[in-house]
């Protein structure tokens, strides 16, 4: 980010003048924008925000020096200066020439100050327009005059819509490329409007521009004399921007509870909305419970008022139960709470999101297990329309239903976008894969309690002398899961022991036998087979699942569905090739023929466990001794010996 400060450029006006103190008093009243720009690649962004930068003298004498001997070194503008060069700071985008980050940059008129965040136009970067669009309040959306409205262009368009922005301004860049020809500009602003008027943006602005001449950036254009309107800058210093936080109910997602001795204990967080003052009432969600301020700490001291924007420490009344993720809120105007939802959810990860699958969700302070069923669809971008969808690929936008593992706090996004905005978190790499936005609570559950039962899994247990577990056999097709399985299910029965085994080839005969082979298919598979064996788990028994269960994050999810410890995972290590060689089924060589799609191995993945209970090395072991190493385990854990206490 570039500072504001003083620094004169290449002769311009000095910015500060002589009294600072003025300078600062008359910068702190200013009004603040937020803007997002937007194009394609080679639409010119980073000559409209340099020159936007150079022309509001926020360039220092040292920058437009090095900018000087840059536009020389590369020659880009055959030595003219290259206002691109200016703001393309990272290396590698000189190297590529094409942006590649997010990068915030400050300025500031006499009428106005600003933060820009210049995101990139390369499809793959939807992240970073997600990121720099979800805090700005207007979005600036280049279009090359020569190119006209492109998929980007709408694409760029529905997302700024989508994460709350209401106010566009087009550019129409390069006019002095195209004659500054009224024609051409006309054209792209009717098809720009008949566009945006689809995603319900009304607040339009198209200009004519020509950031390298610098044609209605800062000033109006000669070239231009049948435009009307204004400037680039003067309707950025203009445009209203009403602050959606004022006038909303306080609102504040708790950071950390701050507890540096028994006498004090703070909750710490940025104020999203509405304003707090000692006295207050508050209620904390999702508890409900209530109490009111004490103190309002800020890093100045103590405050009487504290303001959205703000990151503040409160202290309370009474001694209530508040955790970090906590929403603290107005009492008497709380947000809801609710653990089923529809939203829409932008994917940014190159591996699809698949229906039934379990990602972290983040939303403000607070991490919960969050798993999409169903994808009701997804969008056209340039049509608009909804088509069937049972995975998201890498930047699809897409309207599903959420279930949590808990409930949370929460405002629709249109409402708040720090209590309805959230972001995917894949749970084994722990990268950001998608973002949402919150749409409305569905009611599906809300009449369906969880009815408590007085015979109970420990009752069950211990009439039949076990503890109940899974035994969840993985591995590739052919590997021998299903002859082990029958043979420990075999020995545990002889000796009295009350089991169940759940093959993937007879549970696809009926309750998964609407199901094929890809990666959706299987993810559901899945998750099917770990609710039934959760359930058999409750009813007492011994179950072993016997699925190739190729990966990771649903063996994670059915383990995470029973008791720790009652899950057992039995890798049974079978190499490929020796699986292709034994064949039983001839499944490989159809395969290998191109008969059978998707088969494990050949062209589906199998992810081996990282951490299995059990390991059984297929090219070591006989069936027969595979089968008693279960057993061994099985005795050594303590779920079958003699005169046993189930102790659950
Ligand atoms: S899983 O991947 O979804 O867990 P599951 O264990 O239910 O698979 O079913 C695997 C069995 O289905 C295999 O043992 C094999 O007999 C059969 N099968 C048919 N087509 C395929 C395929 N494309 N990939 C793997 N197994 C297949």
């Amino acid at each position: 980010m570039r500072a504001a400060g003083g620094g004169s450029v290449g002769g311009g006006a000095d910015v500060i003048g002589g009294d600072i103190e003025a300078y600062l008093q008359r910068h702190k009243a200013k009004s603040l924008l937020r803007f997002i720009t937007c194009g394609s690649v080679d639409d010119g962004k980073s000559s409209l925000i340099g020159r936007l930068l150079y022309e509001s003298k926020m360039i220092f004498d040292d920058q437009f020096a090095a900018l000087r001997d840059d536009s020389k070194k590369v020659g880009t503008r055959g030595g003219e200066i290259d206002f691109a060069l200016l703001v393309d700071g990272l290396t590698a985008e000189r190297e590529q020439g094409i942006t590649i980050d997010v990068a915030y940059r400050f300025f500031t008129t006499e009428k106005r100050k600003f933060i820009v965040a210049d995101t990139p136009g390369h499809e793959q970067y939807t992240r970073n327009m997600v990121t720099g669009a979800s805090t700005a309040d207007l979005a600036v959306i280049l279009i090359d005059a020569r190119k006209g409205v492109l998929t980007q262009t709408r694409r760029h368009s529905y997302l700024a819509a989508l994460l709350g922005i209401r106010r566009i301004v087009v550019a129409v860049n390069k006019m002095d490329l195209v004659d500054y020809s009224r024609d051409i500009f006309n054209k792209i602003e009717r098809d720009y409007r008949a566009f945006a008027h689809q995603i319900h943006l009304e607040d339009i602005t198209c200009i004519p521009v020509s950031a390298v001449v610098g044609d209605n950036v800062t000033s109006r254009s000669v070239h231009t004399p049948w435009y009307r309107g204004p400037g680039l800058l003067e309707h950025l210093e203009t445009v209203d921007v009403p602050d959606p936080a004022e006038g909303a109910a306080f609102r504040m997602p708790v950071q950390w509870v701050n507890r540096p001795n028994p006498e004090f204990r703070g909750f710490a967080g940025l104020i999203a909305s509405g304003v707090v003052r000692p006295g207050d009432a508050l209620r904390v969600l999702p508890s409900g419970r209530t109490s009111s301020v004490a103190r309002v700490l800020t890093g100045e001291g103590e405050a009487r008022i504290g303001v959205a924007g703000q990151s503040v420490t409160l202290t309370l009344a009474d001694e209530i139960d508040v955790s970090r993720g906590d929403v603290l809120s107005a009492a008497d105007d709380p947000p809801a709470v609710a653990n089923q939802f529809e939203a829409t959810i932008i994917w940014m990860h190159d591996e699809p999101l698949l229906q039934g699958r379990a990602y972290l969700l983040k939303l403000g302070t607070k991490t919960v297990t969050a798993t999409v069923a169903p994808i009701k669809y997804r969008v056209n971008v340039n049509t608009m329309e909804h088509l069937a969808a049972k995975k998201l690929d890498l930047n699809d936008i897409g309207v599903c239903e959420l279930e949590l593992s808990s409930a949370i706090a929460f405002e629709s996004y249109r409402d708040s976008r720090v209590l309805g905005g959230f972001i995917l978190i894949d749970r084994l790499t722990n990268n950001t894969v998608g973002a949402g936005l919150l749409h409305f609570a569905l009611r599906r559950s809300q009449n369906v309690h969880w009815q408590a039962l007085d015979v109970n899994k420990r009752a069950r247990a211990l009439l039949s002398h076990q503890k109940p577990c899974i035994l969840w056999f993985t591995g590739l097709s052919g590997a021998g899961k299903s002859t082990i399985a029958n043979l420990v299910e075999k020995q545990l029965h002889a000796d009295g022991r009350q089991t169940y085994l759940l093959d993937g080839d007879n549970v696809r005969h009926g309750l998964n036998k609407d199901l094929g082979f890809t990666d959706q298919n299987r993810v559901e598979n899945i998750r099917r087979v770990a609710e039934v064996a959760r359930l058999m788990v409750d009813a007492g028994l011994i179950v072993m699942v016997s699925f190739i269960s190729p990966f990771r994050s649903e063996r994670r999810m059915a383990r995470g569905l029973v008791e720790a410890g009652e899950f057992i995972e039995v890798f049974v290590d079978t190499p490929l090739a020796q699986a292709e060689a034994r064949d039983a089924k001839g499944l490989y060589k159809k395969a290998r023929r191109g008969e059978l799609k998707n088969f494990t191995g050949i062209d589906s993945p199998y992810e081996a466990p990282e951490n299995p209970e059990i390991r059984l090395d297929t090219t070591q072991l006989t069936p027969e001794a595979a089968a008693s190493q279960v057993i061994a385990h099985l005795r050594k854990a303590g779920m079958i010996d003699a005169g046993f206490d189930p102790g659950i």
